[in-house]
């Protein structure tokens, strides 16, 4: 059996609270379970983690290179987290860089990920949704 790292940054852990008129109502809980879904028909399992601090994310790839891809929110790291950057240079596998929010729509700070040019592909915008267009992505072109 083949697992997914399905990694969440900063601020997070509280989705569903958190600002629902930008990020909208589903939970974390509900994302895992929805990647879990799109996932499973392949024979995948979703390792998902959440954390706050940036070398927790770093550590959370560093253990998961046996993983097939993964789907990651860096949340605010996407401007300005160079370790994560770093961290995801050297995972050696097919990741996708998710945003539930439209970046480019909101405070010009938001414009730039410093990860993106490293993503095999990036979906802003789309709410939950994208983490699940993220996992077909990763379903569709993992060998
Ligand atoms: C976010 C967008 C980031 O700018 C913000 O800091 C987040 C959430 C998103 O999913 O829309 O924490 O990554």
């Amino acid at each position: 059996m083949s697992d997914v790292l399905l990694l969440n940054g900063p601020n997070l852990g509280i989705l569903g609270r958190r600002e629902p008129e930008i990020y909208g109502t589903d939970t974390l809980a509900d994302i895992e379970r929805a990647v879990a879904e799109e996932v499973a028909p392949r024979g995948w399992r979703v390792i998902a983690r959440q954390h706050d601090c940036e070398g927790a994310l770093i550590g959370a790839i560093q253990s998961s290179y046996d993983t097939v891809g993964a789907i990651v929110n860096p949340g605010a790291l996407m401007i300005a987290g160079w370790s994560l950057r770093d961290a995801l240079a050297n995972y050696p596998r097919p990741w996708m860089e998710v945003h539930l929010s439209n970046v480019w729509a909101r405070e010009s700070f938001r414009h730039e990920s410093v990860l993106a040019p490293l993503a095999s592909g990036v979906i802003v915008g789309l709410g939950a949704l994208g983490y699940r267009l993220a996992a077909r992505a990763l379903v569709s072109t993992v060998a």
